[in-house]
């Protein structure tokens, strides 16, 4: 057992939930941060004695250094931090408004940059380095009809986690993104009607969604010490939909 503590955003549903669970049982103290207090209870359910529950808003800056200040007190030092939370609507650009777009990049852009500001502090005075991984989306490498917005913040996900690695690379912390491909959850589930979706599947050369644990396994490589020379980096899991240049 690491004993290790590892913050997940996002831990209360799909991707964020089997990263936390596949993070417990390698043995890290897992905080899973969530907006939905029942989703994350859920979560805790399934490993009482490695994770526990705590309501975060990402988008909500104030939100996200009450659950820094909380963990560092009630829970102790973080080595690995996930930021998994994310949100969208998929429909035509020309459709979006400003509300909808503040909120999109709110959640998924700028949570990720006011959880890292939050918790980067303690982790770099710690001196023991450290491991932080960023999801992102293929949205946000090869672009996604009806989630334009939703690809910019994710686009912006990838930049920021490279400029931090860039900064943060001498204090050993490690910051790397995963870009999952079509992954089913509810996100995935409740936004591409069932006709979209078996297209998609056919496209995929693995002729499949991706479930939840293909994504938390190479979460689990880039916050173990084996990804310990690796940086900066963006990996997708998506069965080859989409392939680096
Ligand atoms: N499912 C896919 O096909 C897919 C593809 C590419 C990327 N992703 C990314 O993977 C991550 C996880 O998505 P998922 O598919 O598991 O979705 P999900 O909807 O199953 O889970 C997302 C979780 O994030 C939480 N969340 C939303 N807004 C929040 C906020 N403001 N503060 C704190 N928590 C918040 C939700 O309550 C939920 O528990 C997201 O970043 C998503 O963008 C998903």
């Amino acid at each position: 057992m690491s004993d290790r503590i590892a913050v997940v955003t996002g831990a209360g549903s799909g991707i964020g939930r089997a990263i936390a669970l596949a993070l417990a049982a390698d043995g890290d103290r897992v905080v899973a941060a969530d907006l939905s207090a029942e989703g994350a209870a859920a979560t805790v359910a399934q490993n009482p004695d490695r994770i526990s529950a705590h309501e975060v808003d990402v988008a909500d800056p104030d939100s996200v250094a009450h659950l820094a200040a909380e963990v560092a007190e009630k829970v102790g030092p973080v080595s690995v931090l996930v930021n998994c939370a994310g949100w969208d609507r998929t429909d035509a650009f020309l459709n979006s408004t400003p509300e909808f777009a503040d909120k999109v990049v709110a959640i998924n852009y700028l949570g990720q940059v006011h959880v890292c500001r939050a918790f980067l502090p303690a982790m770099v005075e710690a001196g023991d380095g450290g491991k932080i991984v960023n999801i992102a989306s293929d949205a946000g490498r090869v672009g996604s009809s009806g989630e334009t917005i939703y690809a910019g913040a994710k686009g912006g996900v990838i930049a920021f986690s490279k400029s931090l690695a860039r900064e943060m690379a001498r204090n050993q912390i490690n910051v790397n993104v995963v870009c999952p491909g079509p992954t089913d959850t509810p996100l995935f589930t409740t936004q591409v009607d069932e006709k979209l979706q078996q297209s998609l599947i056919r496209a995929i050369p693995f002729r499949r969604l991706a479930q939840p644990e293909d994504v938390a396994a190479a979460v689990r490589f880039f916050a173990s010490d084996a990804a310990s020379y690796v940086t900066g980096q963006v990996l997708s899991v998506s069965g080859g939909l989409t392939m680096a240049g």
